[in-house]
């Protein structure tokens, strides 16, 4: 009754706002579904039972005028303490799996293996027990952006030495919950912890140092990332039979004509932002992206560097990196526009004038609450393809997508986000051949946003933040999902 309700009202908003009708074709049997948080994001309990510190703790409690109101995550959801409330939610959505992360300050309060903190495991063991005894799959993630303090203090991701620090954790992780985790993956969107903490300053850490941080800190992640994989492979693989990733992001980059010189601009902004990480693991080549090697050592020559800004993979690391991984994870929420530009002038290095394009979106497109998330559902069809074709037809799960307002129940804008966006994905999987086997809503429940707080509102239940207990509600679009979830349909009736 519930569903047939909502999927009326989904139908008059279609309608009202001449939208696509969503599909009625059925997701394949072997379709999952799951809903996605991070630990910072949910857990709160930031200085509970021994955790340490890591450098969102840091940033919030030292530039508190960098977040919307001042807010923090120390208590965010609470899910430290409310996390089996948080499991009969999963089981309400009757999702397959549940996709999270740990963190490695509670895990590790030193950032190094020389201290366990019990009770961080107990934490994260209990939580995988319950998802288990109620058939979820633990998806985990180990790294969503909470690098311990004491590894920033010794410079953070662009320090190489850091490879090692990931692989130790990687490993302890590996060690403690592999019988029960079978799908894991290393590091949650890179290009946002390098780009914006790294390169523009503008996220934990706060390091502004564009045209080399943001290179040095993705040289070391995609080693750290293959070094973890080669440690599963060959210590834990035989005996826990799971699955290594890495989840990159990509916003679709939609030429701004059909020149080639747009067309050419897109490709590049896609290379910087997404091949970037995903070339080297990927790509049957390895290695960065060409264009970026060369885009960057020409620039680098004309600003005087004796090498190249972006750091060099040896033939033995591109080796190394290549092809660790046992399918391919992708975050996409939008489009972008881009159209091709005169290179920027020699000066300051920075990772804008060595991309050198320039961008937009298009003003006629729906907004969310987030200035740069626009309702693109084409361009999710258009990346998947492009992912397809570019890494050699490979496993896709996409492990985020989602689409932000303020957080009201009645949230039949997001329904429309989900049904548009779950259409486009279907039409990839069923008219394109394209192999995506999982979809992954963002997110289980409203959550601290970032740099936004607690303004942005991406949950499919409610949280109510100013209550001590952290009161959660479903929305309309968690009926929504719950309905599609049961029926692996969009809409009331699908064709069988
Ligand atoms: C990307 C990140 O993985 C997640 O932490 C964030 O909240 C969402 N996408 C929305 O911006």
């Amino acid at each position: 009754m519930k569903v047939t309700i909502y999927l009326f009202c989904t139908a008059v908003l279609f309608l009202g706002q001449s939208r696509s009708e969503p599909s009625n074709k059925k997701f394949p049997e072997n379709f999952r579904f799951g809903v996605a948080t991070a630990a910072y994001q949910v857990e709160g309990g930031w200085a509970d039972d021994g955790k340490g510190e890591n450098i969102w703790d840091h940033y919030t409690h030292h530039q508190p005028d960098h977040i919307a109101n001042n807010a923090t995550g120390d208590v965010a959801c609470d899910s430290y303490h409310k996390y089996m409330e948080d499991v009969e939610m999963l089981k309400n959505l009757g999702v397959n799996y549940y996709r999270f992360s740990l963190s490695w300050s509670r895990i590790l309060p030193t950032g190094y293996t020389n201290q366990i903190n019990e009770a961080g495991v107990t934490y994260y063991k209990n939580l995988i027990s319950a998802l288990k005894e109620n058939g979820i799959e633990p998806f985990v993630t180990l790294y969503h952006w909470d690098l311990p303090q004491p590894l920033q203090e010794i410079g953070g991701w662009p320090n190489p030495l850091l490879e090692d620090n990931f692989a130790e954790y990687a490993r302890t992780a590996f060690t403690l919950f592999g019988d029960d985790v079978k799908n894991w993956m290393t590091f949650n969107e890179p290009q946002q912890t390098c780009l914006f903490g790294y390169g523009l300053g503008a996220t934990a850490p706060g390091a502004s140092a564009s045209g080399i941080g943001e290179y040095k800190c993705a040289y070391t992640i995609v080693k750290a990332h293959a070094k973890a994989y080669h440690i599963y492979d060959e210590e834990f693989r035989p005996t826990q039979n799971g699955r290594v990733s890495i989840v990159v992001d990509a916003s679709w980059a939609e030429p701004g004509s059909d020149s080639d010189e747009d067309k050419e601009a897109a490709e590049r902004l896609l290379q910087f932002s997404y091949g970037f990480y995903a070339h080297p693991i990927y790509h049957p080549d390895g290695n960065f992206p060409q264009v970026m090697i060369d885009r960057i050592a020409d620039r680098s020559e004309k600003e005087g560097f004796p090498t190249s800004r972006l750091p060099e993979l040896s033939t033995e690391e591109i080796e190394y990196i290549r092809g660790t991984f046992d399918f391919l994870c992708l975050n996409s929420y939008t489009t972008n526009m881009v159209k091709w530009t005169n290179d920027y002038a020699i000066g300051a290095p920075g990772y804008y004038a060595d991309l050198s394009v320039s961008t937009y979106q298009d003003p006629s497109w729906n907004n969310s609450a987030s200035g740069w998330l626009k309702v693109v559902p084409w361009g999710m069809r258009k990346l998947l393809n492009w992912v397809d074709q570019t890494y050699n037809h490979p496993e896709i799960v996409i492990t985020e997508n989602g689409f932000s307002d303020d957080g009201r129940l009645d949230d039949l804008t997001r329904i429309n986000y989900y049904a548009e966006y779950l259409t486009s994905i279907l039409e990839a999987v069923l008219e394109d051949g394209v192999n995506v086997t999982g979809y992954t809503a963002w997110s289980l429940m409203d959550n601290f946003q970032w740099n936004f707080g607690y303004l942005e509102k991406f949950g499919i239940y409610q949280v109510d933040f100013e209550d001590p207990d952290r009161t959660r509600t479903i929305k309309s679009s968690g009926e929504y999902y719950k309905s599609v979830i049961a029926n692996k349909c969009l809409v009331d009736t699908c064709e069988e």
